[in-house]
C-alpha cells in the first residue's frame, strides 16, 4: 500500500516532528513526511527537516493583517503538499473553526497532559499545583475548542514527589515521542475510526498469508 502523506506543522524545536522522521525512516512505516511548516523562521525543527531532506515552508502570521488570512495561506500551502494527514507538532498558533472544518479528522495535535485535564499552557507547573499522581501526554484530532477531540492514544508518566516541571516535562516528552509515531502508525494502517466523537481502534489484519482457523 502507498504510504501515507504527512504534513507537520511546527514552531519550534521539533523533537516531536524528530521523532516522526525517525519513525519514517523504518522501511515498514505506514507514512512519510511531505511537508514541515513553521510560522517562525530559524526554529530548530526546520533545521531537523532540511536534515532530513524533507520540503521546507515558512509562513509566518505576522505577515498576515488577521488570522482567517494567515490560515488561508497555510491551507494552500498544505494542499500543495497533498497530505493525507496534518500534524500539529508544537505547533503554537490557535487555529479557527474554519480550517479546522476543512481538516475534520485529518488534522491531529499532540498535548503534554492526560486530556481533558490540564488543558492550555503551563499543563506541568499544574500538574505539580493541583498535586495530580500522574502526568501524562495525548494525542488527539483537533476540534474547535483548545485541546479538544477524539483521544486517539495516551500515555501516562508517575508523578515523583521531587519532580519540578522540567523534570516531568523531560519523562512526559519521552511518551511523547513515543505516541505520536504510534498514532500516525494507527491512523495511516486504517484502523483509526471515528464514533461519536470517540476513537475506535480496530484490530489489525492478519499479515497477507497468514492462516486463519475459523474454528479458533
Ligand atoms: C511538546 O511538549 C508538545 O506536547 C507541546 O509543545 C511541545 C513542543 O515540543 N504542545 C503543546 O503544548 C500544544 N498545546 P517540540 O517542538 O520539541 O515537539
Amino acid at each position: 500500500m502507498a504510504r501515507q502523506k504527512l504534513a507537520v506543522l511546527i514552531s519550534g524545536r521539533g523533537s516531536n516532528l524528530q521523532s516522526l522522521i525517525d519513525a519514517c525512516a523504518a522501511p515498514d512505516f505506514p507514512a512519510e513526511i511531505a511537508l514541515v511548516l513553521s510560522n517562525v523562521e530559524g526554529v530548530q525543527g526546520l533545521e531537523r527537516a532540511r536534515k532530513a531532506k524533507i520540503q521546507t515552508s515558512v509562513i509566518s502570521h505576522r505577515d498576515f493583517a488577521d488570522r482567517a488570512s494567515f490560515e488561508d495561506a497555510i491551507h494552500e500551502r498544505i494542499l500543495g503538499a497533498r497530505p493525507d494527514l496534518v500534524c500539529l507538532a508544537g505547533f503554537m498558533r490557535i487555529l479557527t473553526d474554519g480550517f479546522i472544518k476543512r481538516w475534520n479528522n485529518r488534522l491531529i495535535n499532540i498535548h503534554p497532559s492526560l486530556l481533558p485535564a490540564f488543558r492550555g499552557l503551563h499543563t506541568h507547573e499544574r500538574v505539580l499545583e493541583a498535586g495530580a499522581r500522574f502526568a501524562g501526554c495525548t494525542i488527539h484530532f483537533v476540534r474547535p475548542a483548545m485541546d479538544d477531540g477524539p483521544i486517539i492514544v495516551q500515555a501516562a508518566v508517575p508523578v515523583r514527589a521531587d519532580d519540578t516541571p522540567d523534570t516531568l516535562a523531560a519523562r512526559v516528552l519521552e511518551q511523547e515521542h513515543k505516541i505520536y509515531p504510534l498514532a500516525v502508525r494507527l491512523i495511516a494502517d486504517g484502523r483509526v475510526r471515528v464514533v461519536g466523537e470517540r476513537v475506535l481502534i480496530e484490530r489489525a489484519a492478519p499479515a497477507e498469508g497468514t492462516l486463519i482457523n475459523p474454528a479458533g
